[in-house]
């Protein structure tokens, strides 16, 4: 059977913005052979202590700033179960990630979205303008945005942070390693400040669960005693301090990723003009609408291929893939979009 035929039956996910790449086959074996050492009759480490001083030496940041977690997500539901009661009101971007709405409703608080889908220039004065006119209690974006792509600088989060020095400001930074910088220089500036940061996206740990959220050590004191104990598990502990011991794997998967995201955006650009439009990214995956959505989305479906799909909206989301991935993705919608035009010119 041919590459693509395997490829194609196993089926091709693009719609959850994880790692095409497997953990490596040596570092697997290290994971393995740890395997052994955990004692899983115990509960893990509460502190995750090493886990964190393996995560702090990455960032350059001293360990008490920084909190782990089963998975960013359990670290968004504990900031808003934390700061957000009914009726509170928290700022995001309109689009940004789904889960936002979900643990907002949970605490019964009012998530306030500010359009932009990053087609013009960020204009961090009007998001603020709107914001102040809005009343708000928390500001909660992604930054690479997701579904957008698109990346606010570091400078503006600073001017965000100015502006609102008495209310949580927490930056979800879930595709920070594909950005060209992090909101972390401004921790120690900003005790209302929190940026959070996955192990699931640039390191491929998605199947794992481990996040972290950082913050400035005094408001990480406060907010310490609101975790759940042992919410991160010993072999989750054990298996992303390996994988922070080889970076260098991390590192060639963001770039080559990087390279992919390039060539898939400027293909797209260039061969379905008229049919799509693709948003430029800062992260793993790319944005993009089209009145014929469902018609693609039909035929990658037939293909096996799964992209992410925006009800009640021309909107789609395309994670990068492998170059093979990607490939089969470009030639599929060519024969799809070929095959249309010739039926339309033989009309
Ligand atoms: C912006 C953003 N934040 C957080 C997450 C959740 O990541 P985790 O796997 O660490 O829970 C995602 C996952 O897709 C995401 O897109």
């Amino acid at each position: 059977m041919s590459l693509y035929q395997v490829i194609q039956e196993s089926g091709i996910s693009l719609h959850a913005n994880e790692s095409p790449y497997p953990i490596e086959d040596s570092i697997k074996a290290e994971l393995k052979a740890a395997l052994s050492t955990i004692p899983f009759h115990r509960y893990p480490d509460d502190r995750a202590l090493q886990l964190r001083e393996a995560y702090a030496a990455y960032l350059r940041v001293d360990p008490a700033c920084i909190m782990a977690g089963n998975g960013s997500d359990e670290l968004i539901g504990l900031l808003i179960s934390v700061c957000i009661t009914k009726g509170k009101r928290i700022l995001t971007l309109d689009p940004d990630f789904s889960i936002y709405d979900y643990y907002a409703k949970r605490n019964e608080g009012v998530l306030i979205k500010y359009p932009y889908d990053g087609e013009n220039p960020f204009d961090i004065h009007d998001a603020i303008a709107f914001a102040q006119a809005q009343r708000i209690d928390m500001i909660l974006l992604s930054n690479p945005n997701n579904p957008s792509g698109h990346w606010i600088p570091v400078c503006d989060i600073d001017i965000l942070c100015r502006f609102f020095p008495q209310i949580p400001i927490v930056i979800d930074e879930a595709y920070g390693e594909f950005a060209p910088e992090s909101s972390i220089s401004l921790l120690a500036k900003y005790p209302q400040l929190f940026v959070l940061r996955t192990m699931s996206k640039a390191f491929g740990m998605a199947g794992l669960r481990c996040g972290f959220l950082l913050a400035d050590k005094d408001t990480m004191s406060k907010l310490s005693p609101y975790k759940v104990p042992y919410n991160v598990n010993a072999f989750t502990q054990c298996a992303a301090v390996i994988l922070l011991s080889h970076q260098e794997q991390m590192y060639r998967h963001v770039q080559a990723i990087i390279q992919e995201r390039e060539r898939l955006y400027h293909a797209l650009r260039e061969q379905f003009q008229g049919i799509l439009t693709i948003h430029p990214s800062h992260a793993n995956y790319l944005y993009g609408a089209s009145r014929k959505k469902e018609e693609m989305i039909q035929v990658l479906t037939d293909h096996n291929i799964t992209i992410r799909n925006y009800a009640d909206s021309d909107h789609f989301r395309i994670t990068i893939g492998t170059p093979e991935e990607n490939n089969l993705l470009l030639s599929v919608l060519q024969k799809h979009f070929k095959q249309e035009e010739i039926i339309s010119c033989e009309r």
